[in-house]
């Protein structure tokens, strides 16, 4: 059978070209988002909606993670090696505050303040990190530097949805 390609759409184009910092920040954007809509969900008691955006959070949040700490914090090591412990150690930290939130909404007690605090915990980690690592290993040269095939996993990686990070860990 013959395949055929259907041509690139211009937007296909744009998103092949952008950055990779401007990925990630995309990325975190999109997190805060899905986060907010989450608490609207928590104060509108909407199980259902609650339900699908937890799933998609959880799983963006943890391939976002997982996309740094493979292909961006170990090229911090060499740079500054406090800078990238400070990072691993705000990742952890984020770890366990996804865990609580995941049982509270499991066992749906979910204390709302708990979950504001969450969002200004993300928005303080996303500032450091933009200082801390992505304008040091993402300027325009050093994304330049970033090798194919190292370019496109990272692509893959952050933009790998919650449907391949769920079979990744169904692995
Ligand atoms: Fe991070
Ligand atoms: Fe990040």
């Amino acid at each position: 059978m013959i395949a055929h390609k259907r041509p690139m759409q211009a937007e296909q184009i744009a998103s092949m070209t952008m950055p990779i910092r401007d990925r990630f920040l995309a990325d975190h954007r999109r997190l805060e988002t899905l986060l907010e809509q989450l608490l609207a969900a928590f104060e509108a008691n909407d199980r259902e909606v609650i339900a699908k955006l937890w799933t998609e959070f959880d799983s963006g949040l943890l391939a976002h993670l997982e996309a740094e700490e493979t292909y961006l914090i170990p090229a911090l090591f060499w740079i500054c090696e406090r800078d990238a412990r400070v990072l691993v150690q705000e990742h952890r930290h984020i770890r366990t505050r996804l865990a609580e939130l995941g049982v509270g909404i499991d066992l749906h007690v979910v204390r709302l303040s708990a979950a504001r605090d969450f969002v200004d915990e993300l928005r303080a980690h996303a500032r450091t990190e933009d200082r801390l690592l992505y304008a040091r290993l993402l300027d325009p040269a050093g994304d330049a530097r970033l090798q194919e095939p190292d370019r496109a996993s990272v692509i893959a990686a952050l933009s790998a949805g919650p449907r391949a990070h769920a079979k990744k860990s169904a692995a």
